[in-house]
């Protein structure tokens, strides 16, 4: 069953297109990971999805009365504002205590619940956010780079909490994330975004591609190269692609693949230090 999809979509801030020609759905239970540069459109994609964002064209659906938990990639509320972790987890609805404590719980983050937003380190933060995405059973979980602030083994927690809860709940999985390696381990589906849908494919067929040794094979600069992704590598048939004359690259050139990848820096500085203001958390 489709939870959301949408066709043809394109957005525009003022004179710039942000997304075109967008085709992208996420049916119950699948884990859908869209990758890509800063800037690429990956958040503006989400919240499109969510209806946060006016699409300039296209078309978005959501099932009716879809159940949505939402972490974005920063806070809209002011931290500054005296709001507990606990009553953060009541809005826009109240939940019950034992509700709260279960999900926060889950979370890791029990201990919080009484503390201030904003006494709160990044990590427990995200993690609170993420207690509050799963209260009311959501059927579909969207999350905007759900583990930045998380050291190495709340990353890998994490990701296993994930995976119990799509497993106990049958909840759908679309994120952003950096994490490339655990992307694909951890995902059903690889969706590469860089404006357009670039690539997509299961993990499984982009992991037995050629392109996919070239980017992943040589440790940490293959799968950074991802991020080069305007882009100095070929597309191998295993991979759906998306674009043709509107793509800055030539994928037809056969030893484009590693060209240049060590040289290619990418600094988790990049995408660091967004603060936390913005967009609001979001319970459709
Ligand atoms: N409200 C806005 N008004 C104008 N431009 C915007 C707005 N929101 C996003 N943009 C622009 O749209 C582009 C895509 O932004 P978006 O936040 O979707 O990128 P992203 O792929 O999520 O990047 P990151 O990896 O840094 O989170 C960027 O160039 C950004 O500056
Ligand atoms: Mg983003």
């Amino acid at each position: 069953m489709t939870l959301v999809s949408v066709q043809s979509l394109a957005v525009r801030f003022g004179g710039a297109e942000v997304l075109r020609d967008i085709d992208l759905s996420v049916s119950a239970s699948e884990i859908v990971t869209i990758v890509g540069p800063n800037g690429s459109g990956k958040s503006t994609l989400l919240r499109a999805m969510l209806g946060i964002q006016p699409a300039s064209s296209g078309r978005v659906m959501r099932k009716a009365g879809l159940r949505i938990g939402y972490v974005p990639q920063r806070l809209a509320i002011d931290r500054s504002l005296p709001m507990t972790a606990r009553r953060f987890l009541s809005l826009p609805r109240r939940v019950s205590d034992a509700e709260a404590a279960a999900a926060l719980d889950r979370c890791g983050v029990g201990a919080v619940a009484e503390r201030q937003l904003v006494d709160l380190s990044g990590g427990q933060l995200q993690r609170v956010l993420f207690a509050r995405a799963l209260i009311g059973r959501p059927e579909l979980l969207v999350l905007d780079e759900p583990t930045q602030g998380l050291d190495q083994p709340g990353e890998a927690a994490f990701y296993q909490l994930i995976a119990d809860v799509r497993a106990e709940t049958g909840a759908a999985v679309l994120m952003v994330s950096h994490d490339l390696h655990v992307v694909m381990a951890a995902s059903d589906r690889v969706i590469c975004l860089n404006g357009h849908v670039c690539c997509e494919g299961t993990p499984q067929v982009v992991r037995d591609a050629p392109e996919y040794r070239a980017l992943f094979g040589y440790g940490t600069q293959g799968a950074l190269a991802l991020y080069r992704h305007d882009h100095d590598h070929n597309h191998g048939p295993g991979l759906a692609h998306h674009h043709d004359a509107a793509c800055d690259h030539d994928h037809s050139a056969p030893d484009h693949a590693a060209k240049d990848h060590a040289a290619k820096e990418y600094t988790a500085a990049g995408h660091a230090g967004e603060g936390h203001s913005g967009t609001g958390p979001h319970h459709a």
